[in-house]
């Protein structure tokens, strides 16, 4: 075959240089037609369209048409051809064709009826391959790119914080612990417990929460951080709303209380569905009209809309008033479950809600202590549709508070000693909060359920692909 440089799709279907020689690279979605000409959809991921190449039947023998079915991926090479059909500007007349690998009819899960999310969870390895997953990929990458871009040109810092940790960052202890140690022939101590000073770090040690600690140092010398990366939770929540595994970001800001904690998730939640809206426009279209008929206009209310800001105390007085019948009953201090928190999102409200001060009590314990002795200066942002999208909080900078509330809650000083010295050395106001990005993908994309919206979904009794 000729050799011509490859053009991506997304880029072949807005030229106008009719005639010019190209070529294309990708997967066929189908082909059709009759004993004098073929045509066939081709898409190469770039773009949720397709572009139709046109195949006179005369021009090629039958033994190089025969492969190309659907899911089969080829190489063409041929003339931009202004399109006649509807839709679409421009097609391909095929000159040369090749075959890079063929997908036998028969086996080929993706043939062109649509097929249940469920079944596409199955083959996750093909999943990206439909209209539906490329859309939402494409979206994460344009999202991951946003929260750069935010953070970048407002002067925070990326800040890496490691994966693997000895300190268990939101004190709630469910951790994937991470060790070298045969767990056939474990090394126990003189106390009968397992003998860590013979594993790879000589301590016990597990995969990170949240970054969050480490990210305080980052503001407490750097001034404005942010961490983007994945979080790991041995929770055994089996639920649309969470993974296992899942990406987390984490600003961090020096000398920003609650208040400019709130007006900075705001702002940035804000940001990402304009850019999500205004560089995802298609593939937003496409999941408007295939899942959720609503989905821009929920995307534009929100944009258009102040978040309501109250306290938990009042949260809990309009649930009490409500009269709604709840599954899980609700009173002070009980922590809220989802169906308390769309309730004042989507029934209450009709608006996103940040609720803040919480009761110290089911609030982690590095959240600063408000005067009254019994709250915290946290705060949760609520969604329509998803409940808690944000959660975070002003930190405790007082040394004694901060070793007050760790001895309260048990927690063992030894493996947050350097987190604890912070407050010693050179203290000062500070705040942040984590966004769950599968949580903020969920709300941009409309899928109702969170295995969808990352490519391989880490859940209970599932860590296939
Ligand atoms: O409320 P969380 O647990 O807060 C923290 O981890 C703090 N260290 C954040 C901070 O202040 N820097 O989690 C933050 C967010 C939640 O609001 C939710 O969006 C998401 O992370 N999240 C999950 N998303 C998917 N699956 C799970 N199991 C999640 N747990 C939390």
């Amino acid at each position: 075959m000729k050799h011509i440089s490859r053009t991506q799709i997304a880029d072949l279907l807005i030229r106008e240089d009719f005639g010019a020689e190209v070529n294309v690279k990708g997967w066929v979605r189908t082909r059709r037609g009759n004993k004098q000409v073929n045509f066939v959809a081709l898409n190469d991921g770039s773009t949720i369209n397709n572009v139709q190449i046109v195949i006179d039947l005369a021009q090629f023998d039958e033994e190089t048409l025969k492969p190309i079915t659907t899911g089969a991926c080829i190489s063409v090479n041929g003339r931009l051809v202004e399109s006649m059909g509807q839709g679409q500007r421009a097609e391909i007349h095929a000159d040369e064709l090749q075959v890079y690998g063929t997908a036998d009819p028969g086996a080929y899960p993706l043939q062109k009826k649509g097929h249940s999310l469920e079944f596409l969870r199955e083959i996750a390895h093909l999943r990206p391959r439909t209209n539906t997953f490329g859309a939402i990929f494409r979206m994460r990458h344009h999202l991951s790119y946003a929260i750069h871009k935010y953070f970048n040109d407002r002067g925070f810092y990326y800040f890496h914080t490691p994966i693997i940790t000895a300190s268990d960052a939101e004190g709630a202890g469910s951790m994937f612990e991470v060790s070298t140690l045969n767990l056939d022939q474990l090394p126990y101590g003189a106390d009968g417990k397992v003998d860590f000073s013979q594993d790879f770090f000589g301590r016990p040690t597990n995969l990170t929460v949240s970054g969050q600690l480490e990210g305080e140092l980052g503001a407490m010398s750097l001034g404005a951080i942010y961490t983007f990366g994945p979080t790991f939770r041995a929770e055994n929540s089996n639920t649309p709303r969470h993974l296992a595994e899942f990406w987390m970001i984490e600003p961090e800001v020096a000398f920003n209380d609650i208040t400019d904690n709130m007006n900075l998730a705001e702002d940035f939640l804000k940001y990402l569905i304009r850019y999500a809206l205004d560089h995802c426009k298609e593939d937003i279209e496409f999941l408007n009209n295939m899942y959720d008929k609503e989905l821009i206009e929920r995307l534009n209310f929100v944009l258009e809309n102040n978040f309501v800001r109250l306290t938990y105390t009042e949260g809990i007085e309009i649930l009490e008033k409500s009269g709604q019948k709840f599954e899980y009953p609700v009173h002070w201090g009980t922590d809220l479950q989802s169906e308390h928190e769309r309730y004042l999102v989507e029934k209450h409200f009709k608006c996103p809600v940040i609720l803040t001060d919480y009761p110290r009590e089911i609030k982690s314990f590095y959240m600063k202590q408000n005067d009254d002795g019994k709250t915290v200066r946290a705060m949760d942002v609520l969604f329509p549709k998803i409940g808690e999208i944000i959660g975070g909080s002003e930190r405790e900078d007082d040394y004694e508070k901060l070793m007050t509330r760790v001895k309260e809650t048990g927690m063992h000083t030894d493996p947050i000693w350097w987190y604890l010295e912070t407050r010693k050395f050179g203290t000062a106001p500070h705040a942040g909060f984590g966004l769950g990005f599968e949580r903020l993908m969920l709300f941009v994309t409309g899928m109702a359920n969170i295995r969808d919206v990352i490519p391989f979904p880490r859940t209970p009794k599932n860590a296939d692909f």
